[in-house]
């Protein structure tokens, strides 16, 4: 539906979209996440046509974009501000695409009542702007922009305004309604639970570039880089040098000692970057072969079934631990932390950050 073609886009020195190449399917919820200034917007601007690329294409079934008039595009936008028309009634906004597309008046009418039952606000048609809340009135944002039926939707951070609340209900709600028209949704969070629980497919956004594609299962259990994986929900991450390998277990050398994973294609004496969800990590009281590292039980916490543990390595690195809430470990005693080998993803680093934070290790 939308295939975004090694596309960059400078503004003056400022090199904000990095040479990104994305497809994205029919009927697909794709999101992209990333941090505030990474590129979202523009990227989604481009899309929309209100940017042009630098360099690069963007096609719309198979269409560049660039080529056709707005009105003839069948992309429409929904932003965090709602941009209501002040002075128009529900109705009216809802409409307004509908007239300028001179279309019956009847029909109008018809499908502007229905659109406003999809999103639940059926009754509200001869309210103002001034008398919803804000939930309701990012309803009608996306009702006026779903009503001209486009192929794609692209939303620009849509509940960013909302509280807690009602954004996961409008998450909820927003997923049913592209199920429901199976409408291409092209969405960009910064938030990655929304990204996470929304998604078909998630693309990680970092700097300008895109790190991860992939489904949100695939983003959270095998990051493949360590952007990816420390942005992505919580982990444990250790950065070492490959010391030993047999069948596929790998045995990492670590600031703070040994540690293993599992895994192919790994070389002695190469960098790598293992990460350990707090939810998979372990603790023994007596040394796990394989593991050299110890540390001190510095607090836990409940937090509803769920006991939430700090362990303290030798070198200060603070190991998440979460578990099903069972027995507690000892306070301020020594304890192992360990994990099934398969728990560890294992990544190939990428970013030079990385390669000097792990100079000490190698030299030692
Ligand atoms: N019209 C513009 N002129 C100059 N710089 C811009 C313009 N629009 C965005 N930028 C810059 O591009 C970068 C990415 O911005 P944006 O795409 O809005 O990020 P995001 O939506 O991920 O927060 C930022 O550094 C921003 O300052
Ligand atoms: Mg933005």
């Amino acid at each position: 539906m939308v295939q975004i073609r090694n596309v960059n886009k400078s503004y003056g020195s400022n090199h904000v979209v990095k040479n990104l190449s994305l497809d994205v399917y029919e009927g697909e919820f794709l999101t992209i996440l990333g941090s505030s200034g990474c590129g979202k917007t523009t990227t989604l601007r481009m899309v929309a046509g209100f940017e042009q690329p630098t360099s690069g294409e963007i096609l719309v079934q198979g269409e560049n974009i660039a080529n056709k008039e707005p009105y003839e595009r069948d992309v429409n936008t929904v932003f965090q501000s709602y941009a209501l028309f002040p002075h128009m009634t529900v109705f009216d906004s809802v409409a307004y695409g509908l007239k300028m597309k001179k279309v019956p008046k009847k029909e109008i009418h018809t499908r502007v009542l229905e659109m406003l039952e999809l999103v639940q606000l059926g009754g509200f048609e001869k309210r103002m702007p001034a008398q919803l809340s804000g939930g309701q009135k990012q309803r009608v944002a996306i009702a006026r922009a779903l009503i001209n039926h486009p192929k794609v939707l692209l939303l620009d951070e849509p509940l960013g305004a909302l509280d807690l609340k009602l954004r996961k209900q409008m998450q909820l709600e927003l997923k049913r309604l592209q199920q429901k028209l199976n409408i291409t949704f092209l969405y960009v969070t910064h938030d990655q639970e929304e990204a996470l629980s929304m998604s078909d497919r998630i693309a990680v956004m970092h700097d300008g570039a895109l790190e991860q594609v992939g489904k949100p299962k695939e983003i959270y259990e095998a990051p493949q880089s360590k952007f990816v994986a420390t942005f992505i929900g919580e982990t444990n991450l250790f950065e070492g040098v490959v010391r030993g390998l047999r069948d596929h277990l790998v045995s990492i050398a670590v600031e703070s000692g040994t540690i293993l994973g599992s895994g192919e294609g790994f070389a002695e004496n190469e960098m790598i970057a293992v990460s350990v969800r707090p939810e998979r990590m372990q603790y023994s009281l007596t040394p796990v072969e394989g593991f050299t590292i110890e540390g001190i039980v510095k607090e836990q916490v409940y937090v509803g079934s769920v006991l939430k543990s700090i362990i303290v390595l030798q070198n200060g690195y603070e190991v998440k631990l979460e578990r099903l809430a069972g027995e507690m470990l000892p306070i301020n005693g020594t304890v192992y932390p360990y994990w099934e080998p398969k728990d560890a993803r294992l990544i190939h680093p990428r970013d030079q950050e990385f390669f000097s934070a792990v100079e000490n290790v190698k030299m030692a």
